[in-house]
C-alpha cells in the first residue's frame, strides 16, 4: 500500500477518490445529515476551512485502488500547536488497521510541522468516535445538532415569536443582505464574530481572532464555492453599531437544507431578544427566497443555554451529538513517513 500526497487543486482523480470514500461512508458516519455534493467537498478540500496550510494524502492498495485518505489542516493564525485531521477509510476496508496506520502517518506530518496535538470532529456513536477513543484521544464538549423542519405552522410560529420579542428590542433595527457583507459593515461583522470568543469551547482551544479581512476572505471563499450566504443583523440605532448577527448558507446540491453559521449578540446588547429576532429574520428570508428549503440545521455546544433556548422556541429538534477529539502527539516517536509504506498491512 502507498500513501501519497496530492494537490486537491490539480489532482481531480485523487480528490474524487477521497470524495467517493467519504460519500460511501456517509449513511453510517453522518446518519442524519445530508450528504455533501462533490463540488462542496472539493471546495472544502481545495481551499475551504479558512486559509490554513493543508496537506491532502491518498492511500492506495497494491492494485492501485484507493483505500483511504486524509486532509490535514495546519492553523496559522491561532491554535498553532494543533493540527486538524479529516481522515477517511473506505467502508469496505474498515476494521483492518488502515485507519490506525493513516492516523500515525498524519500525526507524523503534523509533528514535522511542529504540532503537538491532533484534532478530529466526529459524531458520537459513529465509527470515528470509537476509533478516536481507541487511539487515546480525549473527547471535548458535545455539540448538539438540531434540525428545524419547516411545515405549514412555521410562518405563524415565527410571526407570534417576533411579536412577543419585538417589545424587548426597541431601539434596534434589523438589516439583511445576501452574499458578502457590504464594506461598510465588515469591521462590525468582525466584532460580532469576535463575540463568539465567550461561547463554550474545548479546553486548550483558542477562539478565532476576526478581522474585516478575514471575514471577507471566509465569505468570498463560500461564494466562490457556490454557496449562497444570507445575513441578518440587528443595528443599535443610537450608536449605529451592529449588535447582533446571524448567517445561514444554502447550496444548490442540497436544495432542501439550510445550514446555520454564526449567531452572536455583542455582550452589551444581550437581553433584548436580538438572537431570537435575527434568527426569525434569517429563517423568513431563506424561506422567501428558497421555498425548496425544508430543514435548517444548527449545532450548539451543549452548555450554550441561551442559544439552545432560542432554538427550542423556534422548534428545532435534537439530532445527534458531535464533538472534537484531541490526541496528544508530542513526544511520540512517530513513524518516518518514508518508512511507513513498508509497515502497512
Ligand atoms: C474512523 C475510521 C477512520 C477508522 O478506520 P479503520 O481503518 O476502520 O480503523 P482501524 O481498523 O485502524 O481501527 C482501530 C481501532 O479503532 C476502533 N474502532 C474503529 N472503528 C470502530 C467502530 N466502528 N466502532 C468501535 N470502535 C472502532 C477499534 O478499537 C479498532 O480496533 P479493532 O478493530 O482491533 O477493534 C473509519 O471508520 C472512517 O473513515 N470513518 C469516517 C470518518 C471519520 O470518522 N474519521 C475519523 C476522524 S478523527
Amino acid at each position: 500500500m502507498q500513501i501519497e500526497r496530492f494537490d486537491p487543486k490539480t489532482d481531480a482523480e485523487s480528490l474524487r477518490a477521497c470524495f467517493e470514500m467519504t460519500q460511501a461512508g456517509w449513511p453510517v458516519d453522518h446518519p442524519d445529515e445530508p450528504p455533501w455534493a462533490y463540488d462542496s467537498f472539493a471546495g472544502k478540500w481545495e481551499s475551504g476551512y479558512g486559509t490554513a496550510p493543508r496537506q491532502a494524502w491518498l492511500a492506495t492498495d497494491e492494485s492501485g485502488d484507493p483505500v483511504g485518505g486524509y486532509l490535514l489542516l495546519l492553523p496559522d493564525q491561532e491554535n498553532l500547536t494543533a493540527a486538524d485531521c479529516r481522515l477517511v477509510i473506505s467502508p469496505a476496508r474498515r476494521r483492518a488497521g488502515l485507519g490506525g496506520v493513516l492516523l500515525a502517518h498524519c500525526a507524523g506530518q503534523a509533528r514535522q510541522a511542529g504540532r503537538t496535538r491532533l484534532t478530529g470532529h466526529v459524531r458520537d456513536g459513529s465509527p470515528g468516535a470509537g476509533f478516536a477513543a481507541a487511539a487515546g484521544a480525549r473527547g471535548g464538549i458535545p455539540e448538539v445538532i438540531r434540525t428545524l423542519t419547516i411545515d405549514a405552522g412555521t410562518p405563524a410560529l415565527l410571526t407570534a415569536l417576533r411579536a412577543e420579542a419585538e417589545p424587548f428590542a426597541v431601539g434596534y433595527t434589523l438589516l439583511s443582505w445576501l452574499g458578502v457583507t457590504p464594506a461598510e459593515h465588515l469591521g462590525q461583522v468582525a466584532a460580532v464574530h469576535g463575540a463568539m470568543a465567550d461561547a463554550p469551547r474545548d479546553d486548550g482551544v483558542e477562539p478565532r481572532v476576526w478581522t474585516a479581512e478575514r471575514v471577507r476572505e471566509a465569505e468570498q471563499s463560500m461564494i466562490d464555492h457556490g454557496l449562497t450566504l444570507y445575513s441578518v443583523a440587528a443595528r443599535h440605532d443610537a450608536s449605529g453599531n451592529l449588535a447582533a448577527l446571524t448567517q445561514v448558507i444554502t447550496e444548490a446540491d442540497t436544495p432542501d437544507w439550510a445550514f446555520q453559521q454564526i449567531t452572536a449578540v455583542l455582550s452589551g446588547h444581550r437581553g433584548h431578544r436580538l438572537g431570537l429576532l435575527v434568527k426569525i429574520g434569517v429563517i423568513g428570508l431563506v424561506m422567501a427566497r428558497e421555498p425548496a428549503v425544508r430543514r435548517f440545521q444548527t449545532g450548539n455546544a451543549g452548555a450554550n443555554a441561551h442559544m439552545i433556548a432560542i432554538n427550542e422556541q423556534l422548534g428545532y429538534a435534537i439530532g445527534g451529538l458531535n464533538r472534537t477529539w484531541q490526541l496528544d502527539i508530542a513526544g511520540q516517536p512517530g513513524p518516518s513517513p518514508a518508512a511507513l509504506p513498508a509497515a502497512l498491512p
